[in-house]
């Protein structure tokens, strides 16, 4: 038998996964990672703490598996996209990693916007708008605050690339996630040479890129003693992808008409497209996909399960308390007194803003916000608030998609907050459309796990691999009467963001 392994650097931590040749999870491990905030509005984290996991992770999925290293024929590589990782001529890291929720490049971005010669000519060479999630605004940045450390740098990897390096000793990236540094025309799937210069980047700090599921190195001696031996130095690792695409090949969003929503830390709504979309306005990212020849578009809500991971962190005690001597969790306990309350809330919204927001304001000064609070609001409303409140920010990217004419007939919902009935169906009676869930919804590792079986032989292609592989399971309909309520609910929900727009930033600024 063949296996196939599956490694994401995930925000939280990192996981390996190991499928068979017919798709089937064998096993999975995971290691924590920190994040910090050394600032408001920053975001980093050690990528020490990656490899770390990551050298945790695979021996464990592989004792865990009970198979042989030498059974493991391809390794693909997936992670939190966006990321900087800065390494010096030799190969140390220079500075913590600047994350994908780091919001701190809010002048460098209309600086990129400024030297690329306005929105448009950004949007012909790159079909992106500069974001401060992305990385080429997070380059412009250490080069002006970190200018000594800069000129050390020799190299700018994104998460999982920095890993790829340690595995195979190449500087390798893969369209996807290179898609996401604003550096790549993803016309030609090749750096941007007009943006580079016209940015003054040095093209050689840059990595080779390849399409996902190309092979893009083979594990070293050195890697394979660090992990234990748990794979063989020579095994291939495929370029793999960014993990909104890899998750998107792990259910199956590889042909046109299907959407997913991931319901992770962030939420996205992703959508396949056979060619470059972009929308003029630049709300929704136009990335390359893990399918070579393809392209995604996407809307990011940068807090969804983050906000009520919040919500639990701030409010939660009793039910953590409560779990603990009952064994449940938290969660659970939190969402199902959400879920006794009616729809909308009774007139409580929540804003889910709490790290800014991408889709549709792109606004690093954004926060979270609570409207409607009156002496009876319970603490079940303020839980479900917050999940109509994601719910209501996805649907934002969703109608963009209608808008322009990019029809969804089907809506598979994957992440963390997929495994929870009433979150799904709470997204299902937002959209007014019926979701389903997927039997391995298994995430990126997976959807790498399938490039690396394509890159190495077992699979013709990424569409025959999900067709082979992918399943949809719990079909869950729209209920009408709920619909009703929150598409009434909608309208005055996305009108407190415009109310609340213009004290953001002087917010931010007091806070300061
Ligand atoms: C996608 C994005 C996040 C991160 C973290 O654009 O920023 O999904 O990749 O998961």
């Amino acid at each position: 038998m063949a296996y196939y392994l599956g490694i994401d650097i995930g925000t939280s931590g990192s996981r390996a996964l190991l499928i068979d040749e017919k798709g089937a999870v064998r096993a999975s491990a995971s290691g924590e990672h920190t994040c910090q905030s050394p600032k408001p509005l920053w975001s980093e984290q050690a990528p020490a703490e990656w490899w770390a996991a990551v050298r945790k992770a695979v021996p464990e999925a592989v004792r865990k598996a009970g198979i042989k290293p030498e059974e493991i024929k391809g390794i693909g590589l997936s992670g939190q996209m966006h990321g900087l990782t800065l390494l010096d001529a030799n190969n140390n890291v220079l500075r913590p990693a600047i994350l994908w929720n780091d919001q701190r490049t809010a002048a460098e971005c209309a600086e990129i916007t400024q030297r690329a010669g306005g929105l448009k000519e950004l949007l012909r060479l790159v079909s992106n708008p500069a974001l401060t999630g992305f990385t080429a605004p997070k380059m412009l940045w250490v080069r002006k605050h970190e200018p000594k450390l800069y000129e050390q740098a020799r190299k700018a990897l994104l998460p999982k690339d920095y890993i790829r390096f340690l595995l195979t000793g190449e500087y390798a990236t893969e369209v996807s996630d290179a898609s996401g540094t604003l550096l790549l025309d993803i016309n030609k799937r090749a750096w941007s040479a007009e943006l580079l210069s016209k940015l003054e980047i040095d093209a050689a700090l840059l990595p080779k890129v390849y399409e996902s599921p190309e092979v893009s190195g083979k594990i070293t001696a050195q890697a394979s003693a660090a992990l234990g031996g748990a794979v063989l130095p020579g095994t291939p690792v495929v370029g793999g992808g960014g993990d909104q695409a890899a998750g998107g090949v792990g259910a199956g969003i590889v042909q046109s008409g299907i959407a997913s929503v991931s319901l992770g830390t962030s939420g996205v709504v992703f959508l396949h497209a056979d060619e470059v979309k972009t929308d003029p306005e630049g709300r929704l990212h136009s990335f390359c996909h893990a399918v070579p020849g393809k392209w995604h578009m996407m809307g990011v809500c940068l807090s969804s399960g983050g906000s009520f991971q919040w919500f639990r962190n701030a409010l939660g005690q009793p039910e953590a308390e409560a779990a603990r001597k009952s064994g449940g969790d938290p969660y659970d306990l939190l969402v199902a007194q959400a879920a006794a309350e009616p729809a909308g809330s009774r007139g409580l919204c929540f804003l889910p803003y709490l790290t800014g927001e991408r889709t549709p304001h792109a606004d690093p000064y954004a926060t979270g916000a609570y409207v409607g609070i009156t002496p009876s609001t319970t603490k079940g409303a303020m839980g479900r608030a917050i999940i109509e409140g994601v719910c209501y920010s996805l649907r934002d990217s969703f109608e963009i998609f209608k808008a322009l004419k990019l029809p969804v007939r089907e809506v598979r919902v994957t992440g963390g907050g997929a495994k929870n009935p009433f979150w799904r169906q709470t997204l299902a009676d937002v959209f007014g459309q019926g979701t389903c869930g997927l039997v391995a919804a298994e995430g990126p590792a997976y959807g790498v796990a399938l490039l690396a079986a394509v890159g190495t032989g077992g699979f013709k292609s990424v569409e025959e691999a999900c067709r082979a592989t992918v399943r949809t399971c719990d079909p869950l309909a729209a209920n009408p009467a709920h619909v009703k309520v929150y598409d009434t609910y909608y309208p005055h929900w996305q009108n407190l963001y415009r109310a609340l727009k213009g004290n953001y930033e002087r917010l931010a600024q007091a806070a300061r």
